[in-house]
C-alpha cells in the first residue's frame, strides 16, 4: 500500500514537471514573440549613405550633433554636412517634409526608447523647401 502511493506520487511529481516544463516553452517563445525584429518603424532615410557608419549613427549621432553644435556655437566652424539641418534635409518623411511626428525619423526612435529632446523647440524639424529658400 505505501509503496503504491509512493509510486502515484512519483508520478503526479513527474506529471507536474512536465506540465511546467511545457508552460516554461511556452513563456520563452512567448517571449520571444515580443521583442520586435528591427526596433522603430520610421520614414526611410535619402541618399546613398549616411555621414558615418550606421552602427556608429546608432550609437553615437547624439556626439556628432553636440561636437558640431559646439564647433558652430563656440569656435565658429561648421563642417560640411554636420549640421542638424543636414540630418533633416536627408532624415525627413517624404510625405510630412519632417522628422518628427507618426514614423518620424527622430520621433518614432525617440518614442521607442524613451528618450526626450528640446531641440526641436529652436531648431525647426521640417527639411527646408528644395528651392533653396531659408527657414
Ligand atoms: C534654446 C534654443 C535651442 C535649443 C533648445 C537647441 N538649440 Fe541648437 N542652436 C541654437 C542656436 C541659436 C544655434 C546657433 C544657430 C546657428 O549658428 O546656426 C544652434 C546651433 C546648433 C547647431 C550648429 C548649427 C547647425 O545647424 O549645425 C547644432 C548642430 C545644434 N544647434 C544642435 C542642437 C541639438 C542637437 C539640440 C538638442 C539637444 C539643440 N541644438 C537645442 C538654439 C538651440
Ligand atoms: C546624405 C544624407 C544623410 C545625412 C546628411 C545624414 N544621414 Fe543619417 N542616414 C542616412 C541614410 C541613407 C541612412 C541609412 C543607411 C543604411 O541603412 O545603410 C542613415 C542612417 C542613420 C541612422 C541609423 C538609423 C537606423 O537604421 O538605425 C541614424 C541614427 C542617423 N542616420 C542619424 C543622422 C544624424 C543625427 C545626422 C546629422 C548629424 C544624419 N543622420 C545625417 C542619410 C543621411
Ligand atoms: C535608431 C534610433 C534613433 C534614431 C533614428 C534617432 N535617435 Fe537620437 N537617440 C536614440 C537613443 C536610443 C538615444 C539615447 C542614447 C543614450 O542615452 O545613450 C538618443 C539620444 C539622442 C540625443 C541625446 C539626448 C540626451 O538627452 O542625451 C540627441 C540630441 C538625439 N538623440 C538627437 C537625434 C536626432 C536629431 C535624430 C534625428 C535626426 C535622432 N536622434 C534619431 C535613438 C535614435
Amino acid at each position: 500500500m505505501l509503496r503504491r502511493i509512493r509510486a502515484a506520487r512519483g508520478s503526479v511529481a513527474i506529471a507536474l514537471a512536465l506540465v511546467i516544463a511545457v508552460l516554461a516553452g511556452f513563456t520563452v517563445a512567448a517571449a520571444r514573440d515580443r521583442v520586435p525584429e528591427r526596433a522603430p518603424v520610421f520614414d526611410t532615410p535619402r541618399g546613398e549613405q549616411c555621414i558615418a557608419e550606421v552602427t556608429e549613427m546608432r550609437r553615437n549621432h547624439m556626439r556628432h550633433l553636440v561636437h558640431q553644435r559646439d564647433a558652430v556655437v563656440r569656435e565658429g566652424k561648421r563642417e560640411a554636412r554636420q549640421g542638424l539641418q543636414d540630418c533633416i534635409a536627408c532624415h525627413a518623411g517624404e510625405k510630412s517634409g519632417s522628422v518628427l511626428g507618426e514614423t518620424g525619423f527622430c520621433a518614432s526612435c525617440h518614442r521607442y526608447a524613451a528618450v526626450s529632446i528640446d531641440c526641436f523647440e529652436c531648431h525647426s524639424p521640417r527639411a527646408a523647401p528644395k528651392n533653396g529658400e531659408q527657414r
